[in-house]
């Protein structure tokens, strides 16, 4: 991972003040590239997952590759359709007749999370005047995801139609089903998955035009097994017939983004363990460091946690580094340095395209980093300012 994450480029040399998310289209075509690959050897349609990623100002490196999108709500579902084009896709855990009223006007397909759910919009959708596919989730009872707030098949989930809720139920009407149970995992955890999937709803398979593998799939990741995908896919689509989507999120935009932040103090401590204040925040801008949780690369440094691997150098600077928020727990790691830090430095996380400009917040009243577009493979970088934020956005969304 660290060899595709520390790149060459150096994405501080934009001049805008930090803090600032950089997405490099470089990168994501180079996902694009891959994924098309999968599709075009297996069959299968993959879909961008926009709640991982939904960045619409660089929509237009990816659209061109994929099959569509998939929304998890009326906003989404909007973006989507305005600036993604091709398949919209929805699933929600609930509509309410007021998002069904909208969406019958743009999606493609709604995925329903329950029986009592489709039949209560089923005669409104088939009389919309557009042909609107119908799938259902089902909840195969089978994930390998440890951590339970990502883990969708725990005794208390919420998501998908249980094997014995299908009895006596009729799918005229149903075009597909749906699952997602991995996260971030490989074409291993999917071969296993399919077992369960098969073994507990196979047999209404013949009555289905197509099933959705969800997302979770890290196929752009370093050492992703992609022959064993597009050998299961194909598998799968010769012996059930069924076309195939898969929607991930992360694969899209793996090592594409990074956070470009300024280092504002530094705070001697005790132990060799200077605390460095960064004007980024885990909390607000990458929430996912902590509620995952997971310490992000900083281009150049090393995170201590590594230590144990072969050492970098001999002399090594040590620093906390902590975001601007008042959270005591707005800490994105520990890190070491050739060279001591001083103020004024650009620090550059990676792995900072996926749940972090579509899931970052104004806590504190903290200024969201600004977002830019870039393109290492342009001499120059193709440095492009996509957004800044001010006190207006801040003032907007509270009365
Ligand atoms: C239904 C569904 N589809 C797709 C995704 C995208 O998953 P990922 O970004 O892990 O690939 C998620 C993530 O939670 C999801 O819940």
């Amino acid at each position: 991972m660290a060899l595709f994450a520390f790149p060459d480029f150096d994405y501080t040399s934009f001049d805008v003040p930090t803090p600032y998310y950089v997405v490099d289209k470089a990168r994501i075509r180079r996902n694009m590239e891959l994924l098309k690959h999968v599709q075009d050897r297996s069959g299968a349609k993959i879909l961008l997952a926009l709640k991982a990623f939904s960045t619409w100002g660089v929509f237009d490196t990816m659209s061109p590759y994929l099959a569509g999108a998939t929304a998890s709500s009326i906003y989404e579902a909007q973006l989507g359709h305005e600036y993604f084009g091709k398949e919209l896709h929805i699933y929600s855990p609930a509509y309410s007749k007021a998002e069904i009223n909208y969406l019958k006007t743009v999606a493609h397909t709604i995925v329903f999370n329950s029986v009592n759910q489709w039949k209560t919009f089923e005669s409104k959708l088939s009389n919309c005047g557009r042909k609107i596919e119908i799938g259902l989730r089902v909840n195969p009872e089978y994930s390998e995801v440890k951590y339970e707030m990502y883990n969708p098949c725990t005794s208390r989930s919420r998501f998908g139609i249980r094997e014995d809720g299908l009895y006596g139920v009729s799918l005229d009407g149903v075009d597909g089903f749906h699952f997602h149970t991995i996260c971030q995992q490989g074409s291993d955890v999917l071969e296993r998955t399919l077992l369960h999937v098969e073994q507990r709803f196979d047999r209404y398979f013949p009555m289905l035009k197509w099933i959705n593998f969800g997302g979770g799939h890290h196929i752009t990741r370093m050492g992703y097994d992609v022959e064993h995908l597009i050998n299961l896919l194909i598998d799968f689509k010769e012996r059930t017939g069924l076309q195939i989507y898969l929607e991930p999120g992360e694969a899209h935009v793996l090592y594409s983004g990074f956070i470009v932040t300024s280092v504002l103090d530094i705070i001697a401590n005790p132990n060799n363990l200077s605390v460095v204040i960064v004007d980024t925040s885990a909390a607000a801008h990458m929430p996912d460091v902590l509620e995952m949780p997971y310490m992000p690369e900083i281009v150049g440094a090393r995170r201590t946690i590594e230590e144990a691997d072969a050492p970098l150098e001999s002399a090594r600077y040590k620093y906390i580094i902590g975001g601007k928020t008042c959270l005591s727990g707005d800490i994105i790691g520990e890190y070491q340095f050739k060279k001591p830090l001083i103020v004024g430095d650009r620090l550059v996380f990676s792995d900072m395209s996926q749940y972090t400009m579509c899931k970052n917040t104004m806590f504190n009243g903290l200024q969201l980093p600004s977002i830019v577009s870039c393109d290492s493979d342009v001499p120059g970088g193709d440095f492009k300012l996509l957004r800044q934020f001010g006190y207006e956005d801040f003032k907007s969304r509270l009365s």
